[in-house]
């Protein structure tokens, strides 16, 4: 089978991208973001359909020029079916598939979990590939997800968030701390300078390989709450490093739980916490300790993008699996897949 040519779609939530991949290669991968939704501090749906309706177009044809190809040189047509927001869904869906319809090519579906996951598989000058099976922890701003990837399309999920996504906890407390959104990297920028040991929050331990972060969240409101804004002031560093330990603790106790439980030593991080600063030095200094592979993505590949919609379609091209105009966004979709 020829290595095909393929543009891919991002549009779950509040970035549109679009990306050109020639097999498991990035030729483009143009990311446009959503300022529009700062000033609320959150992101607003209905402005996230329209921003896409604004931006798909340029983005597209931005992706095809930084490639230098042409639409007639593309083999199939990628698109995020879910989950994610149903109207900003639906806007990458219709797009897709007419330009399927005009082009005569097939319409591949990407459930954008998979993305994040397969991202590992984008081949990389920098990076040796990745080797399955491999335990893959994606955290995002919706997602806290521990997978055991057995093949590229063979995963199962082993635990994940009962509550709140590790980035929804880290912009929650951002936003207590006066942080714009996202807060994540505002947190981890002020927990570089600051004790992780200044302060003591609680971690919650789920039964099984599950994770909680409310109660964090919940333990930051209260322990804010009885401080005067001047301490908070002069300890802020203390408290994002305090914040940002407790979390990573939470994080990595799992992750060991799960090595042990597979026997599985290859590890990869995921999704747009994926950055922090704490988070992959911990992971780095727990996986030379034990022995363990840590693969990390690109920064530009752990947050959303369609280079990874583009990998995940790739390999289903090589199994054929197409979809018709018939299908629908999701705006929930299980990560498990057996193909
Ligand atoms: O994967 P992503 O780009 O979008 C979702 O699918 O959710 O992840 C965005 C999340 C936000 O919650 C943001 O605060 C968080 O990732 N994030 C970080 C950092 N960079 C991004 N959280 C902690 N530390 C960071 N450096
Ligand atoms: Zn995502």
């Amino acid at each position: 089978m020829q290595t095909p040519l393929i543009l891919a779609l991002e549009s779950s939530c509040d970035d549109t991208s679009a990306a050109v991949l020639r097999g498991s290669v990035v030729l483009s991968n143009v990311v446009a973001n959503q300022a529009v939704h700062e000033a609320y501090g959150g992101v607003v749906p209905e402005l996230a359909s329209r921003a896409h309706q604004e931006h798909i177009i340029p983005v597209v044809q931005a992706a095809l020029h930084q490639a230098s190809v042409s639409l007639a040189d593309i083999d199939a047509l990628a698109f995020t079916q879910g989950p994610g927001l149903m109207g900003s869904l639906m806007v990458g869906v219709s797009f897709m598939k007419s330009l399927a319809l005009s082009l005569d090519r097939p319409l591949i579906a990407v459930n954008h979990l998979h993305g994040h996951v397969l991202a590992h598989c984008i081949a990389d000058a920098n990076q040796s590939p990745i080797v399955f099976p491999f335990l893959c922890l994606l955290v995002s701003g919706g997602h806290t997800q521990i997978i055991a990837v057995h093949a590229p399309l063979q995963m199962c999920l082993l635990g994940q968030t009962m509550d709140d996504a590790v980035g929804e906890c880290y912009d929650k407390i951002a936003k207590m701390l006066g942080f714009p959104y996202p807060g994540g990297p505002h947190i981890d920028r002020l927990a570089q300078t600051g004790n992780p040991l200044a302060f003591s929050f609680p971690c919650s331990d789920m039964p099984e390989l599950n994770y909680s972060f409310s109660g964090l969240k919940t333990a930051v409101l209260y322990f804010l709450q009885k401080q005067s804004a001047d301490f908070i002031a002069e300890n802020l560093a203390d408290i994002c490093a305090s914040v940002q330990h407790t979390i990573v603790k939470m994080l990595l106790a799992k992750l060991k739980k799960a090595v042990k439980q597979t026997g599985i030593k290859t590890l990869a991080l995921s999704g747009g916490v994926a950055a922090n600063s704490g988070l992959r030095s911990a992971l780095q200094t727990e996986g030379a300790k034990n022995k363990w592979q840590v693969h990390i993505p690109k920064f530009s590949y752990c947050t959303d993008n369609a280079a990874m919609i583009g990998i995940v379609a790739k390999f289903l091209y090589e199994k054929s699996n197409f979809a018709t105009q018939n299908c629908l966004p999701q705006a929930r979709m299980p990560i498990d897949i057996h193909l």
